[in-house]
Order: structure tokens, then C-alpha cells, then sequence
């Protein structure tokens, strides 16, 4: 045990939610939810509710259903935004609202064109209208790391006196360097009447690539919240990631003595499981949860691994929930040796779900000669349910080669038991298979991105299908698994178009006379 202990706010359903391609809809928000108070985590920044219905909704569905985590909503610093956030989370057992207003020069000028009086008494007044409505108030200068360090002190000392409990001193733009940030921390500690009443938060982008370092830098120096996502996800380049300060933190104990309340076992599961919902890969050499995070590629580090574990490795993959077996199970292993591989891999199922699983086992090890552990993930996280679909694929099937038009048939299920089938052609059996599927529902996307890899070893492993589409300008993610690598794109591809299909049915079935529309002045402010 260390002597201090940091507080994990955990920002993937906000600030992670806002990279593109990642959005969610409720059903994947309340279960990402589910996932990081699994993991651990001490606060769940849910959303910015005043930003959608659809936003207000799911911060109140995740603060009336996760217990455990405190449940936190964004607001910008108006009375709008603050008595919504407030709704929303005010059936959490631990409710927080997070109110922000920029203070650096260039937002001041350019942004708010506001005198630094005025951000002063804005602050001063949204965090004393949050504090009516909770009694767990965060204040965010926001690009603190870029405004005059006197203004920020006295910015923070006024919203200590109005009632903040945690302040937090974004790094908005990634520009902060790590002996600079943790400055920031230090020079607020010494300078602040007040600041040892409050925890000391530490908000990092990652524009260059240093979005850890400066959270540990501000750890060095006295932050005791570290705001961070799921596979480092977010704004641009992404925030700090949680899997990587975490890791930071207690693999370096003897350096930092501060430990967090995560169970890192359930990082890898929870780093998959994101993928899965949003479809957005995580990058082969990842630290921590990337597929090369463990391997060794050289003899020379080969050998020394076969000698003595710690010559090249530093952490345990199995303490980050990775498992080391190569080959799993075969064709004759039993439901029980199933189950609990499913479990040592992370993997909360129902009996319904497992049973899926083991079905759909019993075929793959009947094509395959034998199952890895990543074939094993793919198909349980295939079942965990996120949410309904609209369409669903009956059958595909595709002609291609030298010489031959590029054709493909498609059926799907519609959720009112009717079922459509369409043929179309294209320029090869992929794209001819997209097209069938966008007659099928009259959902035309910009495809942007498109891939396929192997998600274990062999000539016979599974293929992956990655999908990135544009849809009215928003940027959308689809990713599917199956021996058929056709099967798998089209998966994909259907993915994306239910996310569509499904938010078109929310808008028009949604009635809207309360709808806000979040905009970066601040007029109607408290
Ligand atoms: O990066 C940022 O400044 C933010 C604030 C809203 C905290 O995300
Ligand atoms: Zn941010």
C-alpha cells in the first residue's frame, strides 16, 4: 500500500464521446458505465446534458443506475446548462456537476470577449448555483495551462470561496510540457488561500504526445484527481489514458508512493469492450492494451525472456487482465471449461449469453483447427448486448474476380419481422455488398476508412472488419468478426447504418419543446 491514493475521474462518456466516430448510444453509455465502475473507477463524468436530449438522458439513466461511482455532469458555466446538469444527476447516490468557463487571454478575447472582472464574477456565479442544486462542485478554468498564472490563482481563490470542492486546471489545447504543468500545480498550492479544502485536478490533451507525462508531472506536485479515458480517446489527439497512468502509477509505486482504486485486471476487457462499442481500433503498439504491448519480436529479447521474465518485460500482462495461453480450447472441450475462460478473460455474461458463446464455439472450433483467446473475446463481445437494432443480416452473398462485374445480394430483417432483399453491383464484391445494404434501408454513408485483419493466428483465423463512415457530417464507426471476411465487412458496415437508423427513429419519435442547443457564447448566463 502506498501512503497517498489519487481519485480516477474517468471522461470517456464525455470528453472521449466528443472524438469522432465515438459516439454511443444510451444503451452502449449505460453499459461503458457498468464496465468502468467494474473497473474501479472513482468518478464518471457521464455527459454534457444541456448538449441533447440524448445527452440529458443517458447521464440520468447512468446516475440512476451505476452505483457506486460518483456521477458527474458537464456544464458551461450559465444557468441553463448548470440546472440541467443538476437534473440530470440528481438521482445519483454521489451527484457532481462540473462547471467550466475559460480564462486564458485568447478565449478571454477572441472566445467570451470578456474582461477578466467579469470571468470572475461568472464564475463565482455558476458555482454558487451549482453548489444550490449539489454539494460536489468541480470548477474548470478552462485552457487553464495557457492563462497568466496570478489570474489563475485568483480565479481559483474565488472559486474556492464560492464553493468548489475539486479544481481543475485543464491542459484544453495539449500544449503544456511536463515540468511547466506541474509548475502550474505548485505555484496554485503556494499561492491560493484556501487550496488545501479542495482536490487539485489534472486535465490533459494529448496534441504532443505528452498528455500522461503532464499528468503525472501535476501528480508529482500535489493533483490527487487525474481526469483520463478509456484507450486515451477524446478531443483531437485524445486525452490522458487511463490505462496508461494507472499503470504508470503502480508500476512505478517505488517512484510515485500514490496508488488508485482501479482493478487493472479489468483494464484489457474494458480497453476491448470500448473498441467494441465505438468501433474504433486501438493502435497495434498501444502501451498496455495494444496487440504488441507484450510481444517480443527479437531472439535476443526472446531469450532473455525465457531466462528471466523481468530482463524485457516490466509489468505482468496478466496483471492488466491480458492471459498469456496461446491455445485455448478445441473442438471437444465442455461448456464448463468455456465458462470459465470467458470469465478469466474479463467477461460478465448472462447464461443466455454464454450459451450463445458456446454455440457459436462449437461451430468456429468445428471450422478451426484450433481457438485462440482472441477468437474466444470476439465472440463474447459479439453478444454483449448494446442496445437495439433495426436491421439485422439474414444473408450475403457476393461474386468477384478477373473479368467479372463485382455483384453482391443482401437480405436483412427489419425489427417490424418483414425481411428485404436487394442485389446491386460495384466496383468489387465489398463495395457491391455496401451498396445492396444502403438500398436495403435508404441509409447512404461516406465510407472513409475500410479494413480487415486477422484477429488470431492461421490461415483459418477469424477476420476483423473495421468501418468508418460519414453520415451529415458526423463521423461513425462499425466493427464485426466471422470466419467470412465478406460476412464480417457487411457486419461492419450494418453496424454503422443501425447506429443511423436507430438515431433517425430516436429523432422523429422524440418530441422536442425543451431541446437546448449548446453554442460557445455564454448569453443567458446566471
Ligand atoms: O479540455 C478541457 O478544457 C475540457 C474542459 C471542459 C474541462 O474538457
Ligand atoms: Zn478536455
Amino acid at each position: 500500500m502506498a501512503d497517498q491514493h489519487v481519485i480516477i475521474f474517468d471522461t470517456t462518456l464525455r470528453d472521449g464521446e466528443q472524438s469522432p466516430g465515438a459516439s454511443m448510444n444510451l444503451a452502449e453509455k449505460l453499459q461503458v458505465a457498468h464496465v468502468l465502475k467494474e473497473l474501479g473507477v472513482d468518478v464518471i463524468e457521464a455527459g454534457f446534458p444541456i448538449a441533447s436530449p440524448g445527452d440529458f438522458e443517458s447521464v440520468q439513466a447512468i446516475a440512476r443506475e451505476v452505483h457506486g461511482p460518483t456521477i458527474c455532469g458537464l456544464a458551461r458555466c450559465n444557468a441553463a446548462d448548470i440546472d440541467r446538469a443538476g437534473a440530470a444527476v440528481k438521482d445519483a447516490a454521489k451527484p457532481r456537476i462540473h462547471v467550466f468557463l475559460a480564462t486564458s487571454a485568447i478565449h478571454r478575447e477572441f472566445k467570451l470577449k470578456m474582461a477578466k472582472e467579469e470571468i470572475i464574477r461568472r464564475a463565482v456565479e455558476g458555482i454558487k448555483r451549482a453548489k444550490g442544486l449539489v454539494h460536489d462542485v468541480e470548477f474548470s478554468p478552462e485552457d487553464a495551462s495557457r492563462t497568466e498564472l496570478e489570474f489563475l490563482a485568483e480565479v481559483v481563490e474565488k472559486a474556492i470561496e464560492a464553493g468548489a470542492t475539486t479544481i481543475n486546471m485543464p491542459d484544453t489545447v495539449g500544449y503544456a510540457v511536463p515540468e511547466q504543468y506541474g509548475a502550474i500545480f505548485s505555484f496554485i498550492r503556494k499561492n491560493v488561500r484556501g487550496i488545501d479544502k479542495v482536490v487539485l485536478s489534472a486535465h490533459c490533451h494529448d496534441d504532443l504526445g505528452m498528455a500522461v507525462g503532464n499528468s503525472l508531472s501535476a501528480v508529482m506536485n500535489g493533483a490527487r484527481q487525474v481526469e483520463c479515458t478509456i484507450n486515451g480517446i477524446g478531443e483531437r489527439a485524445g486525452n490522458c489514458a487511463l490505462e496508461e497512468i494507472v499503470m504508470a502509477l503502480r508500476t512505478r509505486r517505488d517512484y510515485y508512493n500514490i496508488d488508485t482504486n482501479i482493478n487493472t485486471k479489468r483494464l484489457y476487457p474494458a480497453s476491448r469492450l470500448l473498441s467494441h462499442v465505438t468501433g474504433l481500433s486501438v493502435q497495434r503498439n498501444k502501451a498496455i492494451v495494444g496487440q504488441n504491448a507484450f510481444a517480443h519480436e527479437s531472439g535476443i529479447h526472446q531469450d532473455g525472456m525465457l531466462k528471466e521474465r523481468r530482463t524485457y518485460e516490466i509489468m505482468n500482462p496478466e496483471d492488466v487482465g491480458i492471459s498469456r495461453t496461446e491455445l485455448v480450447l478445441g473442438k471437444h472441450s465442455g461448456r464448463h471449461a468455456l465458462r470459465q475462460r470467458v470469465i478469466d478473460l474479463g467477461y460478465v455474461l448472462s447464461d443466455e449469453q454464454l450459451q450463445r458463446v458456446f454455440d457459436l464455439f462449437k461451430t468456429l472450433a468445428d471450422k478451426k483447427k484450433v481457438v485462440y483467446d482472441a477468437d474466444i473475446e470476439a465472440l463474447a463481445e459479439a453478444q454483449i448486448h448494446s442496445g437495439p437494432v433495426l436491421w439485422t443480416l439474414e444473408t450475403v452473398t457476393c461474386n468477384g474476380g478477373s473479368g467479372t462485374i463485382p455483384s453482391a445480394v443482401v437480405a436483412l430483417w427489419h425489427q417490424d419481422g418483414t425481411i428485404k432483399r436487394e442485389a446491386a453491383l460495384g466496383d468489387g464484391p465489398v463495395d457491391a455488398v455496401f451498396k445492396a445494404i444502403e438500398r436495403i434501408t435508404g441509409i447512404e454513408l461516406t465510407l472513409s476508412d475500410f479494413r480487415i485483419r486477422s484477429v488470431s493466428e492461421g490461415e483459418d483465423a477469424q477476420g476483423e472488419a473495421s468501418v468508418e463512415a460519414i453520415y451529415q457530417g458526423k463521423n461513425l464507426s462499425g466493427r464485426a468478426v466471422s470466419t467470412d471476411i465478406v460476412e464480417a465487412a457487411a457486419l461492419a458496415f450494418l453496424q454503422v447504418v443501425n447506429r443511423v437508423a436507430l438515431r433517425n427513429k430516436i429523432d422523429l419519435d422524440r418530441v422536442k419543446p425543451t431541446q437546448h442547443t449548446p453554442d460557445e457564447s455564454v448569453s443567458g448566463v446566471v
